[in-house]
């Protein structure tokens, strides 16, 4: 998209088993699309591509989502100031801001917990993760259908330090819970259930990791036994755009969905999530998935053990000086924006 706006080629790389859908939008905005082996959690496999595209390819530039901290601070300012400004107007005089859940892709949109942690102390952050794909909670490694998240590693740009749950998500709740809401059988069924047509009418902006984030949010409710007081945040990371192509192979997997169908996955896999799978992390929980970074980012991505070393015992000089750069970013977008003529 930004190669487009700046008139580059570019080439985007990802496994040849995400859904139909993000590889035809993807045609539309990139140059040259790469299919790598392997489904949503295979990244070290465009890793590779990568140093191979390196290696062959002249002008390279790469921007690796899971190691660039522009990705951590556009969450950090962009997100966490949205998240700041919703929960004003949520809160009112009551409401109490309990904490931020997201599932972790490249770890970006967590630095929003980042910034709400620094405006509201002891607020907390859950990350999420599929259950069939372990890597925070036992170190792990599995095949998963949430996609956009759990890629078998730690991001670069993952603050653990400051993370304080994890929490993991079994793909078969999401996938029910965006079928309940996308089938016209289980449409019909919230319908009678008293949903009012104007929440209907928002079902589709949830696509999979939206829905493993709302499990999150009940999962880390039901854990801390919160009360309508307390307001967890999360984010809806993308829509059903991508995804109807998901909800026709389970159709086809498991026949037509019917009204008794919805019942049964409102129930079990939605009100029915419990506190199975967490785990809130103590200080050298928290360092253990820290220390996993290195087998990613030192010993494979050219990294420095020292860089890790000061994400850990440098902490406030280390994400401080990250969370500064924004005002000499936006100065040099401005700058470069009156060099189009885009600004006057
Ligand atoms: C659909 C979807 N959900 C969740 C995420 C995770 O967000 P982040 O990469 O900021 O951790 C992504 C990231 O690309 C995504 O595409």
């Amino acid at each position: 998209y930004n190669a487009q706006l700046l008139g580059c080629d570019s080439i985007a790389i990802l496994p040849e088993g995400m859904s139909s859908e993000r590889f035809e939008w993807l045609k539309t905005v990139a140059g040259e699309v790469i299919g790598t082996p392997g489904t949503e959690s295979n990244v070290k496999e465009i890793y590779d591509k990568v140093w191979e595209l390196r290696k062959t390819r002249d002008n390279i530039m790469v921007f690796n989502q899971f190691e660039e901290f522009g990705n951590h601070l556009w969450h950090y300012e962009v997100t966490g100031h949205a998240m700041e400004e919703v929960l004003q107007q949520v809160c009112g005089e009551d409401g109490r801001y309990f904490g931020v859940v997201l599932t972790s892709g490249s770890g970006g949109t967590l630095a929003s917990g980042d910034y709400l942690k620094g405006k509201y102390p002891g607020s907390k952050i859950g990350v999420g993760e599929a259950l069939q794909c372990p890597t925070l909670l036992w170190n792990g490694f599995g095949a998963h259908r949430l996609e956009g998240i759990g890629d078998k590693h730690v991001p670069w740009i993952h603050n653990v330090k400051n993370t304080d749950m994890i929490i993991d998500i079994d793909d078969a709740d999401s996938m029910a819970m965006i079928r309940l809401f996308n089938e016209p059988a289980g449409q019909e069924f919230l319908r009678k259930s008293g949903i009012s047509e104007t929440f209907m009418e928002s079902l589709p902006l949830i696509g999979i990791s939206g829905a493993a984030n709302i499990l999150m949010a009940i999962k880390m409710a039901k854990y801390y036994e919160l009360s309508e007081q307390d307001v967890i945040m999360t984010v809806l990371t993308d829509s059903m755009e991508m995804y109807g192509s998901r909800v026709k192979e389970m159709e086809e997997e498991m026949g037509p969905y019917t009204e008794m169908d919805a019942a049964i996955d409102l129930h079990q896999h939605v009100f029915g999530v419990g506190v199975d799978y967490m785990q809130e992390l103590s200080y050298y929980d928290r360092k253990r998935i820290h220390n996993l970074k290195y087998y990613t980012w030192v010993e494979q991505q050219g990294k420095t053990s020292e860089e890790l070393n000061d994400q850990w015992y440098d902490y406030d000089a280390y994400w401080g000086s990250i969370h500064k750069m924004a005002d000499a970013i936006d100065e040099r977008i401005d700058e470069f924006n009156r060099l189009t003529g885009l600004l006057v």
